[in-house]
């Protein structure tokens, strides 16, 4: 193997394989150990192909004279990817849609554009992966026929850079980012190092063109370090689409937006003509909840800017190993590890001869504290073997001591719960005294957790 080129022009090397960087070529990667994967990382060239229409000088300009046209979001006709987006595609911006692949984003991205192009816009797909005929195939599944969307199958960027010379689209979807080469790196195409120079060639053209462009990526099946994930601090925003569980349900989420809020998550349903926008996903989360049966509890949880109702499950099972189990879809698994101390502690329950799981239904993941109080509540109503009271939802951080602490905007969780007609609502009493009057709904504030189980009938007697 070639060790490294002398010139000067080398910023360091990077594995292949788990993208780790070093100042120094190794023919094994000290990270995760591979052979003859460390190659040469070039210096950034400010993302420009040298003789491309981009190339042009930038100049200072007082701050007092740069214009910014305000609401000129381009809206996808998709509310729900809107809304992920912060409320429509900005334009000059790069956004990366990341997802496992036959997830939907081919889809989802086709089904935007056309939706775009409505409005009068021109807009350009440009496919990697699929032929013309398999993009029309899809196309004409949904339902698709736009004049406006121009599609192209490229996966050389000079190419791709002269057509939108030549185009001007107000939106550029490229499917996927992996299938791009561009000349200005030597390594193979799918590598990280061409990922990562095609990437900053596109973002510095959505700068200086304004043109907006979103960029497909898989996640690969080894996890998200490779591929998708080196883009991240690159991108103005990165959503992901998860798959819902067994519901064909698929999940919209922003990781990270520099024009909106992250967290923010739309809901998908995947029919038979493309997918499908859920707006109320609330209603769906919770519809199939068994009836008076333990270990599931209702919490009103915030994702984003929006209140969703979901479903917690929680299994306690005697042990047959010497090590008992613990695992969680869809939270935070040492969050369940300090739960589980704490009720330990403070309420004397002994877990450690139990496997636990913890399960949110309809694949949907929480990472607030708001969560803590319904898990602790879904632990001790299947230990217990008691239903928690099914007209109730519940909220609340739980702390080290057993306190219950306040969550931020308990006022729109209450009326989520009181629009799906709930009853009761368990929050936290520093919340309790900040909320305003509610009717319709009646409210118990606890401080800690033995209040929130003596407020709890069902527990007690
Ligand atoms: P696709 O958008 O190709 O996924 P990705 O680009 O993320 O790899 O869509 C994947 C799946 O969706 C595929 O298995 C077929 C299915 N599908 C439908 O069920 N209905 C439809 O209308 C379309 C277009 C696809
Ligand atoms: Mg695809």
């Amino acid at each position: 193997m070639k060790k490294k080129s002398s010139k000067n022009n080398v910023r360091g090397f990077v594995c292949q394989e788990c993208g780790h960087e070093s100042l120094k070529w190794f023919g094994k990667c000290p990270e995760c150990g591979g052979w003859g994967c460390m190659t040469e990382i070039p210096r950034p060239n400010r993302g420009i192909i040298p003789g491309s229409f981009l190339e042009q000088p930038s100049e200072p300009v007082s701050i007092c004279d740069i214009s910014v046209k305000r609401d000129s979001r381009i809206s996808t006709g998709i509310s729900e990817f809107d809304r992920v987006l912060g409320g429509g595609i900005v334009p000059g911006s790069l956004v990366l849609l990341a997802g496992d692949p036959g997830i939907g984003k081919s889809t989802l991205l086709l089904q935007a554009l056309a939706e775009a192009s409505k409005t009068g816009l021109t807009t350009l797909y440009v496919s990697g992966e699929e032929s013309l005929q398999q993009v029309k195939l899809r196309a004409d599944r949904i339902g698709i026929q736009e004049r406006n969307l121009k599609v192209v199958t490229e996966t050389n960027l000079e190419e791709i850079l002269k057509m939108i010379e030549k185009l001007a689209p107000s939106v550029l979807a490229v499917d996927s980012i992996q299938t791009i080469r561009t000349a200005m790196t030597a390594s193979p195409p799918g590598s990280l190092s061409q990922i990562r120079e095609s990437a900053n060639i596109l973002l510095s053209m959505a700068k200086i063109t304004g043109i907006a462009v979103i960029l497909a990526g898989h996640v690969t099946k080894e996890g998200v370090i490779a591929g998708p994930r080196v883009l991240e601090h690159l991108v103005d925003a990165a959503l992901y689409f998860e798959g819902g569980g067994a519901h064909g349900f698929r999940i919209l989420r922003a990781v990270k937006n520099r024009f909106g809020a992250t967290n923010e998550i739309g809901v998908f349903e995947m029919t038979d003509s493309g997918l499908n926008e859920v707006l109320n996903p609330s209603a769906i989360f919770v519809s199939e909840r068994p009836k008076n049966i333990s270990g599931s509890v209702v919490v009103p949880s915030i994702e984003g800017t929006r209140p969703i109702l979901v479903e917690i499950q929680s299994l306690v099972t005697p042990t047959s190993f010497p090590q008992p189990r613990r695992m969680t879809m869809g939270i935070d698994g040492n969050r369940l590890a300090l739960l589980i101390a704490i009720m330990e502690k403070k309420l004397g329950i002994s877990l450690a001869g139990n496997d636990i799981f913890i399960n949110v239904a309809g694949g949907v993941k929480i990472v607030e504290p708001a969560i803590d109080l319904p898990v602790v509540m879904a632990l001790l109503s299947c230990y217990l073997d008691k239903p928690f009271p099914e007209d109730t939802v519940l909220f609340g951080e739980v702390g080290l001591v057993g306190e219950v602490r306040g969550v931020d905007r308990a006022d729109i969780r209450v009326s989520e719960a009181a629009k799906l007609g709930f009853e009761r609502v368990l929050l936290p009493s520093a919340n309790f005294h900040s909320l305003p009057p509610q009717s319709g709904i009646h409210i118990t504030g606890v401080s800690n957790l033995e209040e929130a189980i003596r407020s709890c009938d069902t527990f007690t007697n």
